[in-house]
């Protein structure tokens, strides 16, 4: 019986010492110590000794049992070692490594001077209004003076989306929407696209944007609408630029204007970007027609007004050098990413 000892404890040792992992060595406690293991199988045949030989056998099987329980201890701490410093030798991060650049989003040029026109603006006490860009023939044309068979239609080549519907071809529209919703003092800019049949070429799209003025208030006059339009002028394109006025004809303004800014490019000396001038026209104005006032309930003896049409496109192409209009519709992203 003691063979049969000597022979399992080795066994058993050798079995422990090659265990490498943690399920293994349980199949070693439940072969030898378990309940059905060897070693209990052995304290079950006690009865077949020698009376006088049972308690030192006895107490050699306990011996084993104990030595192998520190065994499968010991074996098991170093299995857990193992695992832990394999899974933090997977686990671990090279800070030595290139991270990934995230890159932020920007604004579209448009919008950037879009942003500066609405800051100067709101400066000086104008709200941003919205308005549609499918809009009625009653608020595009009617209602600023151009009526159905007006030669100023052809100015503008529109288009249609039935009978009465169109893309509005200016903001002015909203000058309409703006008197019919709210009661003088009025001031106002109502930013936004507008859409004319127009041959796409480096000067001309299809689809450009403008921003709408509206001063509505008792006393307003012609030199309000120079003043604050020469405000604006400076604080866009610098205190040096030059301003200047000259007589134009819009049929829902009266007197009409056109508006000059000297050529930021060249100074005024003349260059490609004014084509020679010296001069950049930059928008449209004038006071608005009394019809215009009335058709809106609007008492034309007790109030005045001006208006103002500012191209957003132009302004941005010119302070970005900006070759082709083209450009800020096209959305391409080698294009984008200079600003
Ligand atoms: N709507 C005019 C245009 O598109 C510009 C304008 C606006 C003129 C307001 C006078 C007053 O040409």
């Amino acid at each position: 019986m003691k063979q049969q000892l000597e022979a399992i404890k080795s066994t058993a040792i050798a079995a422990i010492g090659e265990c490498d992992s943690l399920a293994q060595i349980d199949e070693m406690r439940v072969k030898y110590l378990g309940k059905k293991g060897e070693l209990t199988a052995l304290l079950k045949q006690m009865g077949k000794l020698d009376p006088a030989e049972r308690p030192i056998m006895g107490q050699l099987v306990n011996e084993a049992k104990a030595g192998l329980e520190t065994l499968i201890g010991e074996r098991s701490a170093v299995i857990k070692k193992n695992e832990t410093a394999l899974k933090l030798k997977e686990e671990t991060i090279d800070i030595t490594m290139p991270g990934k650049a995230h890159k932020t989003g920007k604004l579209h040029p448009l919008n950037t001077v879009l942003n500066d026109m609405i800051d100067i603006f709101q400066s000086m006490g104008f709200d941003v209004v919205d308005g549609p860009e499918v809009e009625t023939d009653y608020y595009n044309f009617e209602a600023l003076n151009v009526p159905a068979d007006h030669p100023a239609r052809d100015m503008q080549d529109t288009f249609y989306l039935g009978e009465n519907l169109l893309l509005r071809t200016q903001t002015s529209a909203a000058q309409i929407r703006t008197m019919e919703n709210r009661k003088p003092p009025i001031r106002i800019i109502c930013p936004g696209r507008v859409f004319r049949a127009d041959e796409v070429d480096a000067t001309h799209s299809p689809v450009f944007h403008q921003i709408e003025g509206l001063v509505v208030d008792k006393g307003v006059t012609m030199c309000d609408l120079k003043g604050v339009l020469e405000q604006f002028a400076h604080e866009i394109y610098g205190k040096d630029t030059k301003v200047k006025f000259r007589p134009s004809f819009f049929p829902f303004t009266e007197p009409s204007v056109e508006v000059d800014v000297s050529c930021s490019e060249c100074g005024g000396k003349g260059c490609r970007v004014c084509k020679g001038s010296g001069w950049i026209e930059i928008l449209g104005a004038g006071m608005v027609h009394p019809k215009v006032l009335a058709s809106c309930g609007i008492d034309p003896e007790v109030y005045s007004g001006f208006a103002f049409g500012i191209g957003l496109d132009r302004l941005t192409t010119t302070r970005y050098k900006i070759s082709d209009i083209r450009l800020l519709f096209e959305n391409d992203k080698r294009f984008l990413d200079q600003f």
